[in-house]
């Protein structure tokens, strides 16, 4: 059987993290380019050399030269600033634009079949970036957030209940910043709905924890943010797409009308396989939530209207 072929792009804590799972879990093998081309080898060498010690069979690689990258079937973009105590992903729109933008250009042009998966920051922006930039169908871009915030508030439910992550299944709606929205009425403990276990004012403290759990980590760490739960959360995703599991995972999509959204990259529920984003889920919303929805909607479409305009 032919091995997939995954490249991430960017060798910091994201990128290299990301590496390491998808090498460990034999889902292919993997080229990490970064503009620190030695860099980039001497993680990949390293991790490679991990091989051996932990079992796995897997080539991996690293430089600047994307030609390396030729014919990936999924590439990972998580190359960018990621943010410092006290910024909003917000911040870093402009400077990680420019870099978003080459990065997915270069991809495109060496993995014209790839999907795409975007993890930098500010993420739905971002996806706006690589969609325009790569010139990919928009089923072929696709943005890494729900299932790093779905997973954040499967934890914090855990702990909470004492139960294990396994049996908690949640997800979040919205853009991957201050107004995400987490879902609590869709969440489920061992298939028993949420609100019948915990009172609403601590399911209001959790979804609250959840919409700032980045900014919880980048309070802790100082010097930059996250990169265990993101780059796993991604890998998550290029395994739906190698292995064309049809997993329903939410993810950052472009939306034409669904939700009432239009022409913007918003986080929803989607079928994932080999061709990317295979389905936009349909899903009830009431009042309460839609209103929420279309409200970070309306956030991400601030950033991207900035983006229009420089
Ligand atoms: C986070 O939420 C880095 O955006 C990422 O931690």
């Amino acid at each position: 059987m032919k091995r997939a072929k995954v490249t991430v792009v960017g060798g910091g804590f994201v990128g290299s993290t990301a590496a390491h799972w998808i090498a460990s879990k034999e889902l292919a093998d993997v080229v990490l380019i970064d503009i620190n081309g030695d860099m980039a080898a001497g993680k990949a060498l390293d991790l490679a050399q991990s091989g051996p010690v932990e079992g796995f069979d897997a080539d991996v690689q690293g430089s600047s030269d994307y030609s390396l990258s030729a014919n990936s079937d999924v590439v990972i973009i998580t190359a960018g600033l990621p943010r410092k105590p006290g910024m909003s992903r917000d911040d870093l729109l402009l400077t990680n634009a420019k870099i978003v933008r080459e990065c997915a250009q270069n991809a495109a042009k060496h993995s014209p079949n790839a999907v795409l998966i975007i993890v930098s920051n500010p993420l739905d922006a971002m996806c706006h970036v690589a969609l325009e930039a790569s010139g990919f169908p928009k089923e072929r871009v696709i943005g890494m957030a729900g299932v790093l915030d779905g997973a954040r508030f499967r934890t914090f439910i855990a702990r909470e209940l004492d139960v294990s992550v396994e049996d908690v299944d949640a997800f979040v709606y919205g853009g991957h910043g201050d107004t995400m929205v987490p879902m609590p009425r869709y969440v489920t403990v061992g298939g028993i709905p949420l609100p019948q276990l915990l009172p609403k004012d601590k399911i209001d403290a959790l979804v609250s924890r959840t919409a700032k759990g980045g900014a919880e980590i980048v309070g802790l760490l100082k010097t930059g943010s996250a990169y265990y739960a993101p780059s796993s959360s991604a890998v998550q995703m290029a395994e739906a797409i190698i292995k064309d599991k049809k997993r329903i995972l939410p993810c950052a999509c472009y939306l034409s009308g669904e939700f009432g959204v239009k022409d913007l990259y918003v986080g929803v529920l989607a079928k994932i396989g080999s061709k990317g984003i295979e389905q936009i889920m349909p899903i009830e919303m009431n009042d309460e939530e839609k209103a929420l929805f279309l409200k970070s909607a309306s956030a991400v479409q601030e950033l991207v209207d900035v983006l229009k305009k420089n």
